[in-house]
């Protein structure tokens, strides 16, 4: 066989209730970019897992095979000494130790003690390679999600590997920072280094990729070389088993009375003194608005929500009016009590309580809207939430599994589903459809088209150009901490939202 390196052989993984790959069989050449696509819970992060030795080679059926010898790992060690490095879904990383401990974490230079000066000097190397400008010492907690996310991938390269696996590694990355990422990863190619690449947003699977597996409910549908799969349609419909006529709807909506007012919004930089994350921010929602957030990534708009929610508090200073009437936000608590909702950014951190069911977490907001006499309303719990699931076509065995168990994009639509049970007045979401799968995200804009036009006031704070310009009724758009312009229904284009998330530079 020309130039293979990897082969996955007849792959079966079965958990309690579900089988997560079924009989599956790729193969990875080397100085390829293998593109892995597919719905949430296809089982895209399974088979890295299984790859990675995540799952040792007793867990699953089937064979790992790397330049033609049969591999058993029984941990990730042993795939990441075989020369196999995993970039995960989630970033995780030691807040409060350097970059350079931070990559060279289990893998440092040196036998007996640490070789401190080629850590810091191979780390300054690793860091140059992707244009961050930051010392080897720096600690972990200053750098921006992007960087964290860049951090992610380093750990993996300094392991030097054949064979590179990013899970979604761009949903925390601004467009600049996917170019960085991309040239890198065209570089490696040329080093011989082969990568798999999982990712929902199609322009990057066909900017980068050689080939794309098509993988749905566990099933290899189809490999193609990246040419031969002519359009994002035929792509998409080999995914999701069915086509999407309308990606985006928008009914056209005359908003009404303004029901949200935030006055002069200041929230200061956790760590730089004198300079203000949210800079005298000031703006309106109306009712059965959706109201769009625009700006680079670090550009406070985050942090808007947050401070309007009562969640971010240290030193921010605002006014806010609900109906025209003062109130005052001191919690999320006071928030919700006055008819706020917010489905936040990070999932991991702040979206669920992960050892619980997904019917537990989808009630938890509401339960004290529940019907009940003196005890929760079971059967009203359970009902409303099996809607919430079948609407938004969540994947899972049942709405008993745990949340923890479900796949990246199925947690993310629990969190949804749990705010959307609520109906609140007022949405506040962050960055929604950040690693859902195509097919979802048609349904979501659905949804929340449907919720605008009964009443419902939504803000969206997202990086996804396309979603932003098609969903939003009007979009506001932050740079540096300041807002730098609001667009109208008929400004509303990519190129002005780009020109004003620039102008505080
Ligand atoms: N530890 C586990 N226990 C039970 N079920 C699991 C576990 N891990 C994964 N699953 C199930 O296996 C299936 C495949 O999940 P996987 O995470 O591989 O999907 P994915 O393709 O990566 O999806 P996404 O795009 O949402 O990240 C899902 O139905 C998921 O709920
Ligand atoms: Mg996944």
């Amino acid at each position: 066989m020309n130039d293979v390196i990897l082969e996955m052989r007849h792959v079966t993984k079965k958990f309690p209730g579900v089988i997560a790959l079924n009989d599956v069989s790729i193969d990875l050449r080397k100085g390829e970019i293998l593109g892995i696509v597919g719905e949430n819970g296809a089982g895209k992060s399974t088979l890295m897992k299984v790859l990675s030795g995540t799952y040792t080679s007793r867990e699953y059926e089937g064979e790992v095979w790397l330049e033609g010898k049969k591999q058993v790992f029984n941990s990730v060690a042993d795939g990441r000494s075989t020369g196999i490095a995993m970039i995960y879904q989630e970033v995780n990383a030691f807040l409060d130790s350097s970059i350079a401990e931070n990559i060279y974490v289990g893998n440092q230079p040196g036998s007996m003690f640490v070789d401190y000066k080629k850590m810091y000097d191979d780390t300054k190397k690793l860091l140059d390679m992707v244009g961050i400008e930051a010392s080897p010492k720096t600690i972990v907690r200053k750098l921006n999600s992007g960087q964290l996310q860049m951090l992610a991938i380093l750990r993996g390269m300094a392991t030097n590997p054949k064979i590179l696996v990013l899970d979604e590694p761009t949903t925390a990355l601004t467009d600049k920072e996917v170019d960085v990422l991309m040239n890198f990863l065209t570089d490696l190619k040329k080093q011989g280094v082969s990568c798999i690449y999982i990712s929902h947003k199609m322009e990057e699977i066909y900017r980068i990729c050689d080939r794309i597996t098509v993988i749905r409910d566990g099933n290899v549908i189809e490999t193609r070389e990246t040419k031969d799969w002519n359009n994002n349609d035929e792509l998409i419909q080999a995914m999701i088993g069915r086509k999407i006529e309308n990606m985006y709807v928008k009914t056209p909506r005359k908003p009404g009375d303004v029901v949200l007012e935030v006055k002069d919004l200041v929230v200061p930089h956790p760590t730089i003194r004198n300079r203000n994350i949210v800079n005298h921010v000031s703006f309106k929602l109306r009712k059965g608005e959706i109201l769009g957030i625009g700006g680079l990534v670090g550009a406070g708009r985050s942090e808007i929500l947050e401070a309007v929610f009562g969640k971010l508090t240290e030193g921010v200073s605002k006014t806010v009016l609900i109906n025209g009437k003062e109130v005052s936000i001191n919690s999320p608590k006071t928030a919700i009590a006055h008819g706020i909702g917010f489905v936040t950014e990070e999932r991991k951190l702040t979206g669920f309580v992960d050892t619980m069911s997904i019917l537990h977490n989808t009630s938890l907001p509401s339960l004290p809207y529940l019907p009940k006499k003196l005890f929760i309303d079971k059967k009203a719990e359970k009902e409303q939430v099996m809607k919430q699931f079948t609407d938004m076509r969540v994947k899972a065995p049942s709405v008993n599994s745990m949340v923890i168990n479900l796949s990246g994009g199925n947690q993310q639509k629990v969190i949804l589903g749990k705010w959307l049970m609520k109906n609140p007045d007022i949405l506040f979401i962050d960055e929604p459809t950040k690693g859902i799968d195509v097919g979802t995200k048609a349904d979501f804009y659905k949804i929340l088209d449907d919720l605008a036009n009964s009443g419902m006031s939504i803000i969206m704070v997202s990086s996804d150009m396309p979603e932003l310009v098609s969903v939003s009724d009007r979009i506001l758009v932050m740079s540096n901490g300041n807002l730098t312009g609001e667009l109208s229904a008929d400004e509303m284009n990519q190129a002005n939202v780009m020109r004003l998330a620039i102008a505080g530079d």
